[in-house]
């Protein structure tokens, strides 16, 4: 019988301990990636609960595009690019969230899509939940609608979830 994508991560994701820095236990979903079954079972799982409801699929730098393009891949939808700052040639939105130290900056296209279409938003982990809530407000200025926010890990005690937007959030594993 097929493995579940909780049974997949459960076997794959490695626990990396002081990575990058000192006192951070770091998630590295690269052996998911590497894994064929695995990476379809994950893909399927983020978009499952949430059916047709979305045209695109949002997939945030880095990791997060490996996730959303495996899931627009196999859902047969677009994908769409929550880049780093300074990557992006069109006319931008920027967004920024603080870090420890300093602070980060997100775009997306501003014109890529009609206004009104619904965008599933797709990570890897949810930390802090900086990132996943300023990528949530790009979709918000651009003037699409947010169909949900799907994460393969939360990392519950860092409390990001309260950061987010109201509407689904879709997780398939907590620690
Ligand atoms: C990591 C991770 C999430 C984010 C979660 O990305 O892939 O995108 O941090 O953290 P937060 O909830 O505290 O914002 P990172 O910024 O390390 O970028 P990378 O994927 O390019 O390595």
């Amino acid at each position: 019988t097929e493995r579940s994508a909780a049974e997949h991560l459960d076997a794959l994701v490695r626990t990396v301990p002081d990575f990058p820095e000192p006192g951070i236990l770091f998630r590295d979903l690269t052996p998911v990636f590497a894994d064929g079954p695995a990476l379809a079972a994950v893909a399927d799982a983020l978009v499952a609960p949430f059916a047709d409801g979305f045209e695109v699929i949002a997939g945030v730098e880095a990791r997060g595009f490996a996730l959303a393009a495996a899931a627009a891949a196999r859902s047969g939808h677009g994908l769409l690019l929550v880049r780093k700052a300074g990557k992006l040639p069109g006319a931008t939105l920027r967004e920024s969230y603080a870090l420890e130290y300093g602070d980060a900056t997100l775009e997306v296209h501003a014109d890529q899509l009609p206004a009104g279409s619904r965008v599933l938003l797709v990570d890897d982990v949810l930390a802090t939940g900086g990132t996943l809530s300023a990528s949530q407000r790009l979709i918000e200025r651009a003037g699409w609608v947010l169909a949900g926010t799907a994460v393969v890990l939360e990392l519950t005690g860092l409390q990001g979830r309260a950061r987010l937007a109201g509407g689904e959030v879709h997780v398939l594993q907590q620690a």
